[in-house]
């Protein structure tokens, strides 16, 4: 399963670049306005920088809600770097920008899936990801997991090649879950990937270990 980060802050991209874990970036507007980001200039310059960071797909999605306007701002995004997916939302004129896309060889990442339904048609339109949100599915009481299961029998019946992007993940527990799935790959923050190197057990014993060496060598 493929690593990726959502988040637009560079230090955090760079301290997962750094372990040598990180696949890819996954962005949206929030993540980029948290960051202080904006005005079209400093957006684009600022995906640029996450591209310079990482060695894989880097997500940035379009504002428009119309086909000819996702069109003009996905072109320019893919034409920042050859690592930039272009991310379009589930709607009809999405749909209709994904197509177009990918008749142009142009990647693309269908987001706010809550569906097997919207991945399914996503997946239909030609979309290199889909990227269902577990967090925010888990949050009305719905099981998200129940979600990723479902796209992952759906896309395997008809051997779809677009990828299972699990989005919104919150922390270890669901990323462990959508490994054991067999989700494509995950996107979460960075506290969820810390949050799997840890193990009391495994902080006891290196304690033990280093102790034991001290006080041969001492
Ligand atoms: O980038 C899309 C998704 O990962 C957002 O996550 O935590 O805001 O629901 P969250």
């Amino acid at each position: 399963m493929k690593f990726f980060i959502d988040t637009a802050n560079l230090a955090e991209i760079q301290e997962a670049q750094d372990m040598g874990i990180l696949d890819g970036v996954t962005t949206n507007p929030s993540l980029m306005a948290k960051e202080g980001i904006a005005g079209t200039d400093r957006v684009m310059a600022h995906y640029k920088a996450i591209c310079d960071i990482v060695d894989g797909d880097v997500s940035a999605e379009v504002i428009s809600t119309d086909f000819e306007g996702m069109v003009r701002e996905g072109e320019l995004l893919a034409a920042l770097d050859p690592k930039i997916v272009v991310k379009i939302p589930m709607i009809k004129e999405g749909v209709k920008a994904i197509r177009y896309f990918s008749d142009q060889g142009i990647k693309t990442n269908c987001t706010l899936i809550f569906s097997a339904g919207q991945a399914l048609l996503a997946a239909k339109a030609g979309a290199t990801y889909v990227s269902p949100f577990i967090g925010r599915l888990d949050d009305i009481s719905t099981d998200g997991m129940a979600l990723i299961e479902s796209i992952r029998l759906i896309f395997d019946n008809y051997g779809f090649e677009t990828e299972i992007l699990a989005a919104s993940v919150r922390h270890s527990m669901h990323i462990i879950q959508c490994a054991e799935i067999g989700a494509d790959v995950m996107t979460g923050p960075l506290s969820a990937i810390h949050a799997l190197l840890k193990h009391p057990l495994t902080d006891i014993g290196l304690e033990k270990f280093l102790a034991d060496h001290k006080k041969a060598n001492s």
